[in-house]
């Protein structure tokens, strides 16, 4: 297909805005086509939003367990629940988590869960573009066949333009060392995402700390610090633990809303800018968000580190739309990220006169500080139209019905 975008105001990788026409031929931008012409004369368009830590299935998990710190939540409210997923469970709640990130701007996801074939099929449904890292942990003893499962995954769907495997050790808490290792290796062999949960609570640090060294000299020293892997949360992490994350080529996901909710902490972010670390914007799940929103993580997670240090000058707009969107090409195995030939044509076309974009002079202050989701006019991945003012690839409808049942089925389960 060949789609001519004509006299779009369009969002630059140095941050300018410059009217120009977008060139699509298949799933990228080229630098000339002819074909159908659209006319986005008075819109926006800027590179869609990638969201680098989820687990989409957990919108059915949404409200479920309010108040309550990261070790109640999980062993007394999540993990019980987990144990009773179907696949088909995970179908829909992961259908409805990439309908409200799309909804929200997101084109890319990277998804830690189960049931990935599930996770897989959700995700070409609607069309959105991700990772699925298979989550992995051996306490259960059932840790390779888990692994087994995730490197099957992972060479059946390398090829595929949309969505790829990847491999999600969860925690250093719910992994044994030497399967963590495991892992790690499996995940290089691919060249393939890498993605764990780390010293995202205060106590994680002292209790790894009983196996004779730090978190993060462990992990060094498997080798799990390389350029595919995405820290999730790192909420913890001293400066010289920064240091050697950004020597490593590493990218950490800040995850504000969720370590805060959590009672977590505020992540180091200022720091990591500081010492070159590739900081990009997760929104964790539904169950500790609420939202899956990287529009709200920008302006939150900013909003946070300025409180934090007490000063108004830390992390301009620029930068911050580039944590939501170019960051992430360094650990993704896509050409995402950035508005340019050869670039995969990921885009989100928004209204600057919107109630929420107005002044329209202003946009990029407002894509960080006022944006609201109605702003958001299309959403395009791959080179094909997913929303239109309203779902094309999917009937919205149907799928909050399913998701309503689905949902009322599992409580009678639990
Ligand atoms: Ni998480």
């Amino acid at each position: 297909m060949s789609l001519v975008l004509k006299n779009a105001t369009v969002l630059g990788k140095d941050m300018s805005l410059k009217k120009t026409d977008i060139f699509v031929e298949g799933d990228r931008i080229v630098d000339f086509a002819m074909g159908d012409e659209m006319n986005l004369d008075g819109m926006i368009v800027m590179p869609g939003l990638i969201n680098t830590h989820t687990h989409a299935a957990m919108t059915l998990f949404r409200g479920i367990a309010e108040d309550v710190d990261l070790n109640d939540w999980l062993f007394n409210y999540i993990f019980p629940r987990e144990d009773k997923l179907t696949e088909d469970d995970v179908y829909t709640g992961s259908l409805a988590g990439f309908m409200e990130m799309v909804r929200h701007g997101i084109t890319t996801f990277v998804d830690m869960y189960f049931h990935e074939d599930a996770i897989y099929q959700a995700a070409k449904d609607i069309g959105i573009r991700g990772i699925v890292a298979r989550g992995l942990a051996d306490t259960d003893g059932k840790g390779e066949r888990k692994l087994h499962l995730a490197e099957d995954f992972a060479k059946k769907h390398i090829d595929d333009p949309l969505v790829k495997g990847g491999f999600g050790p969860h925690a250093l808490y719910t992994c044994s060392m030497p399967y963590f290792k495991d892992a790690v290796d499996t995940a290089k062999k691919y060249s393939l995402p890498l993605t764990f949960h780390l010293l995202e609570s205060p106590k994680e640090r002292e209790n790894f700390k009983k196996n004779g060294m730090e978190a993060v000299d462990f992990l060094d020293s498997i080798g799990a610090f390389y350029e595919r892997t995405i820290i999730a949360h790192g909420t913890h992490l001293d400066r010289k633990e920064l240091e050697l994350i950004s020597e490593r080529g590493s990218t950490l996901s800040y995850n504000p809303s969720s370590n805060a909710k959590l009672g977590n902490g505020i992540a180091p972010i200022i720091q990591a800018l500081d010492l070159g670390v590739n900081v990009t914007f997760g929104t964790d799940s539904a169950a500790s968000n609420n939202a899956l929103n990287i529009f709200d993580e920008m302006k939150f997670g900013i909003l946070l580190q300025r409180a934090k240090e007490r000063d108004p000058k830390l992390i301009k707009v620029e930068e911050a739309i580039k944590m939501a969107t170019s960051n992430a090409k360094k650990a993704l195995p896509f050409d995402i990220g950035s508005l340019e030939a050869g670039m995969l044509a990921d885009l989100i076309v928004i209204d600057p006169h919107d109630i929420s974009t107005i002044p329209s002079d202003k946009i990029l202050s407002h894509i960080v500080y006022s944006f609201d989701t109605p702003a958001i006019k299309k959403v395009m991945i791959g080179g094909r139209w997913i929303y239109d003012e309203g779902f094309i690839t999917v009937d919205e409808k149907k799928v909050i019905e399913d998701f309503e049942k689905v949902y009322t089925d599992l409580n009678s389960r639990i």
